[in-house]
């Protein structure tokens, strides 16, 4: 039986799936390791499962022991595994795509409506018990029927966010690398520039990868492109968002209010996000349903099993 060490606590299913048809060795206490922990615990094993907890880094690939000749990720995101050292280094890479696309897409959804609709606020009024009943001003947000939806990044999961945004009569529009075929367009305008898309974003959502590309893609100046009192939601990776512009466009009105799921160092964040009223907050719950975590499971198993059968890994990055 091959050795696999599985960085993380894995859902119920995914563990005995594991445990039925490899040698692993589990994290009960879901204690997030060091690099020289997961170094020291990689000794003698044939695969990793990882998450985006464990960065792999050029240096860290460079160490780790010879014995490991897989590394499967238990995500989709893979800005923490350094694919072309890995490359040269021989060790196949995979990732979870895919699998995730409907549960990541409706809470990007959750997000805009509930940043839209001050969710947070109504939530904490009746919580407070400070509800004092009908009023016709009271907690007034911003209607998303009929509005224009930015999409940055129309991927499988911007493509997903597409196709509930349609079901609220949203408008798409959309900036991509590549422009997709009309019938992945379905009528969704594409623009050729990040500028072009925010002009036209009354809603933007970010639902791309994080790269050196799409680092603080929203900031200052690209704020300044949006409508005023336009709502972002952002459901892909924190450090695609200058928390400090974002943050400062939420106090003066320029952004309405922002829907965030993920944020640059978390679970850390700039308690700014947590003090304004007009934000509305997930802890990184995109992927977060049993279906889904259990698909993502069973998607490194299957990259495991394909790879330790001598046949091509279904979802490989490397
Ligand atoms: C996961 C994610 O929750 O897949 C991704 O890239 O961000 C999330 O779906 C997270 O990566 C857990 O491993």
């Amino acid at each position: 039986m091959q050795k696999i060490l599985v960085t993380r606590k894995m859902p119920p299913a995914v563990e005995d799936r594991l445990a039925a048809s490899y040698d692993a060795t589990f994290n009960a206490s879901d204690e997030i390791m060091t690099t020289e922990q997961l170094l020291g615990r990689a000794d003698g094993m044939d695969g990793l499962l990882i998450c985006p907890s464990e960065p792999l880094s050029a240096e860290t690939i460079g160490k780790l022991p010879d014995s490991v000749k897989i590394v499967v990720t238990f995500s989709v995101g893979h800005e923490h595994v350094a694919l072309a050292a890995a490359r040269d280094k021989g060790l196949v890479v995979t990732n979870t795509p895919d699998v995730l696309n409907n549960a990541t897409a409706d809470i990007t959804m959750l997000c805009l409506l509930g940043a839209a609709r001050r969710a947070h606020e109504g939530e904490t009024m009746v919580r407070n018990d400070q509800w004092e009943g009908f009023r016709t001003t009271m907690l007034l947000g911003t209607h998303v029927s009929g509005k224009p939806l930015g999409i940055v990044g129309m991927g499988r999961i911007g493509q997903a966010v597409a196709r509930r945004a349609r079901g609220f009569d949203m408008k798409i529009h959309y900036f991509n690398r590549t422009r997709l075929t009309p019938d992945l367009e379905a009528g969704a305008t594409y623009h050729g520039d990040a500028q072009s898309l925010f002009s036209a974003s009354e809603f933007l959502s970010i639902n791309c990868p994080s790269s050196s590309e799409t680092r603080h893609l929203l900031n200052a100046d690209s704020i300044g492109w949006l409508p005023d009192g336009a709502v972002v939601v952002n459901t892909a990776r924190g450090d695609i968002v200058n928390d400090s512009a974002l943050i400062a466009a939420l106090k003066s009105g320029k952004i309405a209010a922002a829907g965030l799921d993920v944020y640059d160092g978390e679970p850390a964040l700039n308690p700014a996000y947590r003090s304004l009223k007009n934000t509305f907050l997930m802890p990184h719950l995109g992927s977060a349903t049993v279906e889904t975590r259990n698909a993502m499971g069973y998607c490194c198993c299957d990259n495991l099993d394909a790879y330790f059968a001598g046949k091509p890994c279904p979802t490989a990055l490397t």
